[in-house]
């Protein structure tokens, strides 16, 4: 298992650039199963999700390659398969996105039920909810969801769940419902970004969708798509990430390729907290004077504060000169983390399902352990400030949604060493 060496202390200085997102490009590829003809996709970041995605589409008969210039090329080649299978599907549970494309392409699929999440209870039925409305005939058999459609057809499918919509499964009926025959209309539909570009990416293959970034989504569904290129928007969640890392050493850095308005709560709440925050077209700056101010932070859908930056910014606030609090709306359980954190000096308390972090002068470092994705995030975020040399074990978490973080902090001055045994 490979694992971070971090030596905290040095502010981070410079420009670094955003990776493509892993959370657009995920149900992009899962949706490039429709296509008729080959499809281009550029600015794919380089992660295991991907690569995971990647040996799933394999397996379902797609030719999926990298170009010399770093795009992924996806080609169906033989259509007679449709199960993605358990040990790939609970490595990567977003793989489930392949349900919808799979229905509407090739009228059957048999696509293994995703397991448990360290994060929290991450059911499926709202997207089986919306499948079954397109006119699917869904069974559960030995853990793998049985899914036949002769013809999708239109229905009028409200996507809500007990905690506002959901992300994939808003991914899923849209992939779906493009090739139903009639209008569609999808109602508490997710306005993240990424839905938007999936969407994008449906219209050049050739879909007629409407209402895409809004609650109502309107489909009307074709006979069949064609091909596409398409270029995947920047990762908003890693481009926060590398924000969140600067404001904690004390630095001065400057983020590319970012689209600043799908992270405009984040900046806001970055200024609240009393960091200097300077946008252009496609970068932000933030300058920090020192630790932040006390702040409240709940994570909600977008455009609220991304779940995904959640763990991220209770790092942050660690260092907090006063008392914070973190809630999280999605996920009320996503606080694998704090337990972590408090080992590198922090003080956070749990209170109705709330985190109340008392501020500290200083973290120190320890060995910790990442338990998922974004907690890994939050630990390298913290170590970046803690005094010494802290060892982040299981950093393949990171790995998972963010391109050589390690390397790209390292160029902005941070001092980490991986480990690979
Ligand atoms: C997507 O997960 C993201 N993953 C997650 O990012 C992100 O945290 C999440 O959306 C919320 O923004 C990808 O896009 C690949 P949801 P998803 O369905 O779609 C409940 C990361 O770190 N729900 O939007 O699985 C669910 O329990 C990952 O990159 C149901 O009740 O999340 C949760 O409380 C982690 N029934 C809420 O909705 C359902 O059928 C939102 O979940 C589906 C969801």
């Amino acid at each position: 298992m490979s694992h971070l060496k971090i030596t905290g202390g040095t502010p981070l200085n410079g420009a670094v650039e955003a990776a493509g997102s892993k959370n657009a490009s995920l149900p992009i590829m899962a949706a490039s199963i429709l296509a008729t003809a080959p499809v281009r996709l550029r600015h794919v970041p380089q992660v295991e999700d991907v690569r995971t995605l990647s040996m799933v589409l394999a397996e379902l008969g797609l030719d999926v390659s990298r170009c010399e210039d770093g795009d992924l090329l996806l080609r169906t080649v033989d259509q007679r398969p449709v199960r993605a299978r358990y040990e790939l599907v609970r490595r990567m549970r977003a793989s489930f996105c392949v349900l919808g494309p799979l229905l509407a392409r090739r009228a059957r699929a048999v696509v293994a039920l995703p397991g448990g999440c360290n994060i929290g209870d991450r059911p499926v039925d709202v997207h089986l909810r919306g499948l079954a409305a397109l006119g699917a005939r869904l069974k559960l058999q030995h853990g793998y969801i049985v899914a036949e459609a002769d013809r999708l057809h239109a229905a009028e499918i409200d996507l809500s769940g007990p905690r506002g919509p959901t992300v994939t499964g808003t991914a899923n009926v849209l992939s779906a419902a493009v090739l139903a025959e009639g209008t569609t209309v999808i109602s508490a539909a997710a306005t993240e970004p990424e839905i938007v570009d999936l969407g994008r990416f449906l219209v050049k293959l050739g879909a007629q969708i409407e209402g895409l970034g809004t609650p109502v989504i309107c489909v009307t569904g074709v006979e069949q798509l064609d091909g596409a290129e398409h270029c995947v928007i920047p990762d908003r969640i890693e481009a926060a990430t590398l924000l969140l890392a600067a404001a904690i050493t004390g630095g001065s850095v400057t983020v590319r390729a970012v689209v600043p308005e799908d992270i405009a709560e984040v900046l806001k709440k970055l200024g609240e907290a009393g960091f200097a925050v300077e946008k252009g077209p496609d970068w932000v700056s933030i300058t920090s004077p020192g630790p932040p101010l006390p702040i409240d932070i709940v994570a909600e859908p977008y455009p609220g504060i991304p779940t995904d930056l959640q763990s991220q910014w209770t790092a942050l606030l660690c260092l907090g000169r006063g008392r914070s609090t973190v809630e999280d709306r999605v996920f009320p359980n996503r606080f694998m983390h704090l337990a972590e954190l408090n080992r590198l000096g922090a003080s956070i308390q749990r209170r109705n399902g709330v985190a109340v972090i008392d501020g500290v002068d200083e973290l120190t470092a320890a060995a910790a352990a990442a338990p998922d994705l974004r907690a890994a995030a939050a630990l390298v975020i913290a170590a970046l400030a803690a005094k010494g040399q802290t060892v982040v074990r299981q950093c393949h978490h990171l790995d998972r949604g963010y391109e050589r973080l390690d390397e790209k902090l390292n160029r902005l001055g941070a001092t980490i060493e991986r480990c690979e045994r």
